[in-house]
């Protein structure tokens, strides 16, 4: 089993107030350089995410999970060019990720151990962003900026969530694999911070392999879960269940949320699975878990608010990722929360921030 890394999010309280201050210094650090330096170094993002995703691809920082390597020895263990290898490890040290020894030996930092296999990591996004059937997808935002379709259904071929089960499931493996890291770095604190004893049975819907619901189970012994998601995406589930434990109280289901949800659960949890949609089929798997909750039942979905102002931020990225990726999924504001669930018959009882997230608890209007 991979080792165990902890992962520590910041409280909720203290994030508004860190990007307010990271936006400040990123207004001041483009105010230092010449508009022309500024747009090139924006043009630049290609090489983040193509140097990050061969690191992560290469395995380096498993490899240097022992100690710093020579650019000879690192690259004999990672079957790479040696001066290929060590010209993207000095690009990235310079990005601060990875650093070197006095004597010029490249070794993890904080940073790049997040590169490494273990549980909790961000080694499958780097992979997953990175991968070329995905890049694929935004060489084609041209596309999408002309139609407003997805980029990726345009390159690959088939609709984004197809192409991951029926076309390339070894790219459904990674793009799971990228969802659990994503899903990973919240889990304890969605499973914290929600009064789940409140509650007899939790619905994942799109759960994917089940890291979520796993977290939230292992936290509360008394809760049961149904885990729902595509059938080739349940299929996978049974080691993330397994090696938490919680397998004998999760029932696993696989089937298409638009037909519709497992019935008899008190709550229903989707998380980030909303922004992957348009107004209209949100409305229609929404309207779905209403009707398949008991009569106290909730709602919990989990999103990241897009916020009105001009500055920096996540969801404003994130966005872009959905055009790309479906086309039809995009991020929303609070107001457009507040019409979307209102047309599903629902209404916000609670909102619980959650990092850079929020989880919207929802009853019947
Ligand atoms: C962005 S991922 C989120 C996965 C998980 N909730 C998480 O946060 O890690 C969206 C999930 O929705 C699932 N999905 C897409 N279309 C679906 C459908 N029609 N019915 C059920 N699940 C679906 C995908 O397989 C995928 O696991």
């Amino acid at each position: 089993m991979p080792a165990q890394r902890a992962t520590r999010v910041p409280p909720a309280w203290l994030i508004r107030p860190l990007l307010a201050t990271r936006n400040g210094l990123a207004r001041l650090h483009r105010a230092l350089v010449p508009p022309e330096v500024a747009l090139l170094e924006c043009s630049l993002g290609i090489i983040d995410t193509k140097a990050l995703s061969v690191a992560a691809e290469l395995g380096v920082a498993d490899h240097l999970a022992d100690g710093p390597l020579s650019d000879d020895a690192l690259a004999t263990a990672c079957d790479a060019d040696p001066d290929a290898l060590a010209r993207i490890l000095r690009y990235l040290v310079g990005r601060g990720i990875f650093s070197r020894t006095r004597d010029g030996r490249f070794k993890n930092n904080k940073r790049s151990e997040l590169l490494r296999t273990i549980d909790g990591s961000s080694r499958a996004w780097a992979r997953f962003f990175g991968a070329g059937w995905h890049v694929s997808g935004w060489n084609a935002l041209d596309h999408s900026a002309r139609t407003g379709d997805s980029g990726a259904e345009a390159a690959l071929g088939r609709p984004f969530w197809e192409y991951l089960t029926d076309v390339n499931p070894d790219a459904g493996a990674v793009f799971d694999a990228a969802m659990e890291s994503v899903s990973s770095v919240q889990m304890s604190v969605i499973a914290r911070k929600y009064p789940w004893s409140s509650c007899t049975t939790v619905c994942d819907v799109g759960g994917g392999t089940g890291t979520l619901l796993a977290a939230i189970l292992n936290a509360h012994p008394n809760l049961r879960g149904v885990l729902f998601d595509l059938p080739a995406v349940i299929a996978k589930s049974a080691p993330v269940l397994d090696t938490a434990g919680v397998a004998e109280r999760v029932t696993v289901e696989g089937g298409d949320f638009f037909e519709s949800v497992p019935s008899g659960c008190d709550r229903y949890l989707l998380q980030a699975i909303v922004h992957d949609w348009d107004d209209d089929s949100c409305v229609h798997f929404l309207s779905n878990c209403r009707d398949a909750m008991t009569p106290d039942g909730r709602v919990l979905v989990l999103e990241t608010i897009m916020p009105t102002h001009d500055g920096d931020h996540f969801a404003k990225a994130i966005d872009l990722e959905m055009l790309v990726d479906t086309g039809a999924g995009r991020e929303r504001t609070r107001a457009e929360f507040d019409t979307l669930f209102a047309r599903a018959g629902l209404r916000i009882s609670k909102t619980i921030p959650i990092a850079l997230t929020t989880m919207f608890e929802l009853e019947r209007a």
